[in-house]
């Protein structure tokens, strides 16, 4: 299907909640995407689909609603499967977010594959959720945590490639877009490297999959986490795809129901993929929400979002710098995506979120789950403006106003 012609008003006509005035009375410029995207009604009239007309279980074949949810569970995980370009649907595992598909892949794999001295490269501006399930797999087995070193604009220096990844590396774990500094990461090159060494690939793509064409097999990665939030979808709902060859040899993460083939009262063997990795019920209707919003964001294209978010990022990567007192963090902008980290003389961000908030601009203030990238920054936080297609250049002019006014408010101007 082509998609749709962008039409910016008819597109923030789509996401009831930018169209409504805050309980001050201020117009929101929704600008903290990073955390949780805003979602549309086709997203809002899937859930109230699934809930009012054939909420169930999903157990095929027991009677009429579980076959109905279950056929539009397994359509959202075909639809998950296609928007990556898997090879096939049983790679789609539904968690609950990125943060349990990365702790199900340090479980699952790696306390069972990592030895002493093998080696995970990372690096300093990872998330906590790419950084602490691998320190306490690496305190569990041995392996040595290596960190590829930052270049001073904050993007991962090549130069350091050879030092680190080695035959020693055993996986490579990198965040496609950083959460903070918005830097796009050179995955095609790490992939490259991992497979020279043998190690294994994993991606966090939280803050790359909204925002840009994702293709598992181009490069070919190992493992992909994103979130369903971040991507106007469903709270409560995220992948992991993983190989097949990867999945079938790890064990599971969580037992219990449906991840079973047979239970004897001393051993159980497991079920088939994704079952295996899927213990309980599923967020069923989040799946399903999910499957709506992959529908939305492809009706309006990458090529469209990509446009979009560059023309915001270019006006904000040109208006903060002119600001007084504005200090940008990250790279430039043929190195990022749509997320502008910032601090502001002589007020603390989370004062300045506080006075953006007045005025309807709302942003993340604090370390963003990023505390040894902030060390690295030498600052304790941050104020982080995270862009989506629906923004507009006036919401950007709008956080512009807004620094003018917490620092007329701190009497600076
Ligand atoms: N990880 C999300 C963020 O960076 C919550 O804001």
């Amino acid at each position: 299907m082509a998609p749709r012609e962008f039409d910016i008003e008819a597109i923030r006509a789509d996401f009831p909640i930018l169209g409504r005035p805050l309980p001050n009375g201020a117009k929101l410029a929704y600008l903290d995407n990073g955390a949780t995207s805003q979602k549309p009604q086709a997203v809002i009239n899937k859930l109230r689909e699934v809930y009012e007309t054939y909420n169930s279980n999903v157990h095929r074949g027991i009677h009429q609603l579980g076959d109905r949810v279950t056929v539009e569970l397994e359509a959202a995980r075909e639809k998950v499967q296609r928007f990556l370009g898997a090879r096939e649907s049983a790679e789609i595992i539904f968690t609950s977010g990125t943060t349990m598909s990365i702790n199900l892949v340090a479980n699952a794999w790696g306390r069972k594959f990592l030895k002493p001295g093998d080696e995970i490269v990372l690096n300093e501006m990872e998330h906590h959720a790419n950084l602490v399930p691998w320190q306490q797999v690496a305190k569990a087995t041995g392996a040595k945590l290596r960190f590829i070193p930052l270049t001073a604009d904050g993007r991962l220096d090549e130069s350091h490639f050879d030092r680190i990844i080695t035959s020693k590396t055993k996986l490579i774990t990198v965040t496609a877009m950083s959460n903070v500094l918005g830097t796009i990461n050179p995955i095609q090159e790490l992939t490259t490297r991992a497979k020279q060494v043998g190690a294994v690939i994993m991606v966090d793509g939280a803050q790359s999959v909204p925002h840009m064409l994702t293709n598992v097999l181009s490069p070919a990665i190992d493992f992909l986490a994103f979130s369903g939030h971040k991507i106007y979808g469903p709270t409560g709902i995220g992948v992991l795809y993983g190989r097949r060859e990867l999945l079938t040899a790890m064990d599971p993460f969580m037992c219990g129901g449906n991840m079973i083939d047979e239970v004897k009262l001393e051993s159980s063997t497991w079920g088939e993929l994704p079952s295996k990795f899927e213990a309980g019920t599923l967020p069923i209707a989040e799946a399903i929400g999910l499957g709506a919003a992959i529908d939305y964001v492809q009706s309006i294209g990458f090529d469209a979002i990509h446009t979009q978010e560059i023309k915001l990022l270019e006006r904000a990567l040109r208006l903060l710098p002119q600001t007084s007192g504005v200090t940008v963090y990250g790279p430039s902008i043929e190195h990022r995506g749509a997320i502008v980290s910032f601090t502001v003389e002589k007020v603390h961000p989370h004062d300045l979120a506080d006075l953006f908030d007045q005025k309807g601009v709302a942003v993340r203030a604090g370390h963003h789950c990023t505390m040894p990238l902030h060390e690295w920054l030498d600052v304790s936080a941050t104020a982080r403006a995270s862009f989506a297609f629906y923004n507009t250049e006036a919401e950007v002019d709008a956080l512009i106003d807004a620094i003018h006014y917490a620092r007329h408010k701190f009497r600076l101007e």
